[in-house]
């Protein structure tokens, strides 16, 4: 015989007036296989219609389902409740606008971010659309492609401190890009452009290496070696200011 799950939810909706934030909890049985966009559809269809979350994909992609689950930020869809204990602890992920129940809209700080790294490549070259494609080093092709499988889901922002009482922070998402851009030959910016955006309070300073990010993110992106890359840049900057180092 299958368990009986004891799911106790985050419930708020700070749209609805007198609304205070509460907890309530729903029993369900369990079946094989069931993961928590299952469970939490079943939820709403038989015991709770207003309950609110976010799933597009159902398959991991789309980084929309992402929840504290237990303690952890990470993603619903891919969370079968078989790894779970009887009782599970469902939060919205904490530090984004939080829409209501456990949906929160990550998109407003992630197109921030974009914007204020500049997430674009920064060339002066004239596109030609009828020129030979430009040729790139496969192992750096999937470098730059190992940093572009995020998926934006916020799980590495909502399990990191400092991004919790320095909101400006960048986090791990931040760094990951301004590392994609970084190791793009085709990203023209000079040395003085790439010091300004990194070493910052808001960029690789703030960053405590502790590395909870590295131990959420869903995709498993390389952020070690992301974060190490960077801080490198940086020191080589930092010493070709200083006149110590010549490349
Ligand atoms: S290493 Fe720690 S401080 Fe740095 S981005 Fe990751 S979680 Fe945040
Ligand atoms: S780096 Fe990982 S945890 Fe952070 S937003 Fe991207 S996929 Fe999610
Ligand atoms: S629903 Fe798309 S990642 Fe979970």
């Amino acid at each position: 015989m299958g368990r009986t799950l004891n799911c106790k939810i985050f419930r708020y909706n700070p749209t609805k007036e007198n609304d205070k934030p509460h907890i309530d909890t729903f029993y369900l049985e369990e079946t094989p296989r069931l993961n928590l966009f299952t469970a939490l559809s079943k939820i709403r269809e038989e015991q709770a219609p207003d309950l609110m979350f976010d799933f597009v994909c159902r398959a991991g992609i789309c980084g929309s389902c992402g929840m504290v689950i237990n303690g952890r930020p990470t993603l619903a869809c891919r969370t079968l409740t078989s790894d779970l204990p009887d009782t599970i602890e469902l939060f919205p992920l904490p530090f984004f606008k939080l829409l209501g129940d456990l949906s929160v809209d990550t998109g407003i700080w992630f197109r921030d971010m974009a914007e204020r790294v500049e997430s674009w490549i920064h060339t002066e070259t004239k596109f030609d659309p009828i020129a030979e494609e430009e040729r790139m080093n496969n192992t750096l092709a999937n470098e730059i492609y190992e940093s572009e499988r995020c998926i934006e889901c916020g799980c590495c922002i909502a399990g990191c401190a400092t991004a919790q009482v320095f909101p400006e922070f960048l986090g791990a998402a931040g760094l990951n890009r301004i590392g994609r851009f970084l190791i793009d030959p085709r990203d023209q910016r000079g040395n003085e452009e790439w010091f300004e955006l990194i070493s910052t309070d808001e960029g690789i300073f703030g960053c405590f290496g502790m590395m909870a990010c590295d131990d959420v993110c869903p995709k498993d992106l390389p952020l070690l070696e992301v974060f190490a890359h960077i801080r490198q840049k940086m020191t080589g900057m930092t010493l070709k200011t200083l006149g110590g180092f010549k490349s």
